[in-house]
């Protein structure tokens, strides 16, 4: 029985309130239960949005702004930030301070309902934030909206392996070990949650049918080591 029924605003109060609780071992716990590995997932996602210099990206659910930041290493671009939950926007801002990151801002928004105008962003990254999202549509119709033509949309997020024996050690860890290592350090129910919503998260190509339905003329899905994790790309047309 799944244990996370919220749908709708009751589902965006709780995410929200979940993220403000865990911000302050987030980072650690991330890099430390994933053994790292999210590091790595996070620049293969940035090298497959074949980023140029001077592109203004837009970053949704930016938490503590990692992928931003993970950018400004090796491009010349401005970036925007924006969470729904203003402790984790705080801690994106602070870490842009310590590291004199100056083309950063974060702000506080709902990835429904961007404060950005039609057609502003050349780029437009999710990284493990689509899926805690309340509507999937309303999301990708303003994704959408926001991107400039020839805009580039990329999610990554987790998926399910495509090897039995993979999938069946990483329900076991994301199950069973993860959430009883992570209370130690955290809200105990945010790391039930995580596995809960990979599991009830559509599947691939139903995610590249809801990028398509949404307006984008092109839908790709990349996935990372043994399908743990997968890259889409959506494509708006140039014209
Ligand atoms: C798992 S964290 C991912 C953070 C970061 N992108 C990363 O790669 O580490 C998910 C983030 O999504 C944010 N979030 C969830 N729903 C959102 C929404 N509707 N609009 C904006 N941010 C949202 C949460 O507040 C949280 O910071």
């Amino acid at each position: 029985m799944p244990e996370f029924t919220h749908q709708g605003h009751e589902k965006k109060e709780f995410v929200r309130k979940m993220f403000d609780d865990i911000s302050p071992s987030y980072d650690f716990l991330n890099h430390f239960l994933s053994l790292g590995i999210d590091i790595y997932w996070r620049k293969r996602f940035i090298q497959k949005l074949e980023i140029k210099d001077d592109y203004s990206i837009l970053d949704v659910a930016c938490g503590t702004g990692d992928v931003g930041f993970e950018i400004l290493t090796n491009h010349s671009v401005s970036i925007t930030g924006i969470d729904l939950s203003p402790k984790m926007v705080k801690l994106a801002h602070e870490k842009a301070q310590k590291k004199n990151m100056e083309n950063i801002t974060f702000i506080e928004g709902d990835a429904e309902n961007l404060p950005l105008d039609n057609n502003s962003v050349d780029c437009l990254t999710i990284s493990y934030g689509f899926r805690n999202i309340s509507n999937y549509e309303s999301a990708l119709t303003e994704f959408y909206r926001v991107l400039k033509p020839g805009g580039k949309l990329g999610i990554l997020e987790f998926s399910k392996p495509k090897s039995k024996i993979i999938g069946i050690i990483f329900k076991l860890y994301f199950h069973h070990i993860l959430p009883r290592i992570a209370s130690f350090f955290s809200r105990s129910d945010a790391y039930r949650y995580l596995p809960e919503s990979v599991d009830f998260f559509p599947s691939r190509h139903d995610i590249c049918r809801k990028i398509i339905y949404s307006g984008f003329q092109r839908a790709e899905i990349h996935d990372l080591t043994f399908g743990i994790s997968t890259i889409f790309l959506g494509f708006k047309d140039g014209k």
